[in-house]
């Protein structure tokens, strides 16, 4: 019998920073403004935050880029107030699972600092640095961030790997003194009483530049058992890799629990169903809803008792999922929303709800690349225009992929500045705040808040849930996710219209029995000839 843990039972709720509350008016989100905040994570009933980036950083990638993995970043507050936070947050039961950023350091990290000095410098070899070739780089890796992923530095004439911006170098894996490092850096953080790790393109540790290797590279594995060993192993914690490039087959090498790796891994396969294969995340084509099902059923139907998996449709990187494929209009904002939720939510695996998302946020178009802030857009923006783009193509793909669209400042109220500073926000709010933002979602009982709520409410209360088992009906269907979940006895169906024209489900097979949770107020019991409304999406317990 495989034991049950925590997480498992548990919905992790993504906090972006920089974007969530501001408490002293210098227009950046930060640590006291979270712990203001709690009391309404404890009511929409999460159990853990993933807490993005807080330590300190020259922020070329809002945090992704650490110059001091033990401290904290100066906008966001103090290392007491980072204590004060996870003690405020035990209190109302809510863990904080940190960001663990350790593919790369920033440049400004005392490591890096002291490595570009001199070939012989003792942190040299904490990362990867090599000769030109005939005046070249090495090879033709690229950034994902775009460019090479080879910066030529002038002190010493070699050059450094960074697959992310310039700015942020690669840690050389392979060197057992980082290692060691990062080793004690993790235990610092897990001696705190932290609920435990994302992990940052993890995947990508164990790459091989120089045969151009970067994601599951032949040693990934065994940097992940030796970190269990030597760091969270000892606690009983989640731990949530972040993997592009996984398939279930390589989910169960991370999660599997007789490995001793993580607990699950964020797999990208449904996040990238629009996207033209073979080209970039831009470059966007409609949703194929029948791959989405038969993803999301493949990935159900695969881990078995060696994984468990992660439910997500947003992140900091993603655009909102109501507008990516929903329907962000006035009239269906927030019955596509409740849609999505309730599809993802009776999913088995672990969910997470990414900050504004429990509110229906939406993408925030901007007209012209000054009203940009994200490192990747800009890059992508000057190498598009090289390539011929026009400047219209370009801003409608940032409209569509930007991540500046999820980074936007978290709306609180219908105050100045959605009650999210007195200050200037560091990037402007959507311009609907005054309609979206969350006193205006807490006020109404039907809102996609509570909706959530309840989403949330249903997984703790029924351990069908969490552990039942999956059964998808219907896979063709064209606008009809339709599935089951069995546990007991009981069984449950979920029939959702993924699209706004009605549709009708034809079940003579099966009874229904009541209503568990409906987007509209009035879904009909008949499975006979059920007719579904826009985005109606109704969880039916069976008779
Ligand atoms: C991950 C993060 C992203 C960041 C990148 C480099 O994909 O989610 O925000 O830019 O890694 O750290
Ligand atoms: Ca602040």
């Amino acid at each position: 019998m495989v034991q049950k843990k925590w997480w498992q039972q548990s919905v992790v709720y993504q906090i972006y920073p920089r974007s969530f509350q501001d408490s002293n008016g210098d227009g950046i989100g930060d640590l006291q403004g979270i712990i203001q905040r709690l009391d309404y994570l404890e009511k929409l009933g999460i159990d853990a935050i993933w807490l993005s980036p807080v330590y300190q950083s020259p922020n070329d990638d809002n945090g992704y880029d650490i110059s001091d993995y033990q401290s904290i970043m100066t906008e966001f507050g103090t290392m007491a107030e980072m204590d004060a936070l996870i003690t405020a947050a035990k209190k109302r039961k809510i863990r904080i699972i940190m960001d663990l950023v350790v593919n790369h350091t920033s440049d400004e990290h005392q490591w890096f600092v002291e490595a570009r000095k001199s070939q012989e410098n003792p942190y040299r070899d904490y990362y990867i640095w090599r000769d030109p070739v005939d005046g070249q780089a090495p090879n033709d890796l690229l950034s994902t961030f775009g460019g090479s992923a080879w910066q030529l530095d002038p002190v010493t004439n070699q050059y450094y790997l960074h697959l992310f911006s310039q700015r942020q170098p690669d840690l050389n894996w392979s060197n057992p003194l980082v290692q060691q490092e990062i080793w004690q850096m993790m235990n610092f953080w897990l001696e705190k009483g932290i609920g435990g790790f994302r992990m940052d393109v993890i995947d990508l540790i164990g790459k091989v530049p120089d045969q151009k290797i970067t994601g599951n590279g032949p040693n990934l594995h065994a940097y992940l058992q030796k970190m269990n060993q030597e760091t969270f192993g000892h606690y009983d914690v989640l731990t949530v890799g972040e993997t592009w490039g996984a398939t279930p087959e390589i989910a169960k090498l991370y999660s599997d629990p007789k490995r001793n790796e993580l607990s699950m891994v964020f797999q990208f396969e449904h996040i990238g169903l629009d996207e033209i294969p073979g080209r970039e995340k831009w470059d966007v084509q409609a949703l194929d809803f029948l791959k989405l099902k038969a993803v999301f059923s493949k990935w159900q139907n695969s881990l078995g008792n060696e994984g468990w998996n992660s439910l997500f449709w947003n992140n900091h990187d993603l655009p909102r999922i109501i507008s990516r494929w929903g329907n962000d209009s006035e009239m269906y904002r927030e019955r596509s929303g409740k849609m999505l939720a309730t599809i993802l939510h009776l999913l088995k695996g672990t969910p997470y709800i990414y900050q504004g998302e429990e509110i229906g946020l939406i993408n925030t178009p901007i007209r012209s690349i000054e009203e940009a802030d994200d490192i990747e857009t800009f890059n992508m923006y000057q190498e598009r225009l090289q390539k011929g783009y026009t400047i219209q193509e370009i801003i409608t793909s940032i409209n569509q992929k930007g991540r500046d669209n999820a980074r936007r400042p978290l709306p609180w109220d219908a105050t100045n500045q959605g009650g999210f500073t007195t200050g200037k926000p560091w990037l402007p709010l959507h311009p609907d705040f005054l309609k979206l933002n969350v006193a205006t979602a807490l006020a109404n009982p039907k809102s996609l808040f509570y909706h959530y709520q309840q989403l949330i409410h249903l997984r703790k209360t029924q351990p069908l849930v969490v552990w039942g088992t999956y059964r998808e009906i219907l896979p063709e269907d064209p606008a009809l996710y339709v599935y089951e979940r069995s546990y007991q006895g009981e069984m449950w169906l979920v029939v959702a219209n993924f699209y706004q024209k009605e549709t009708i489900y034809r079940d003579p097979e099966r009874q229904a029995q009541a209503i568990l949770l409906s987007n509209y107020e009035d879904s009909s019991l008949h499975l006979e000839k059920l007719r579904l409304r826009a985005y109606e999406a109704i969880v039916f317990r069976l008779a």
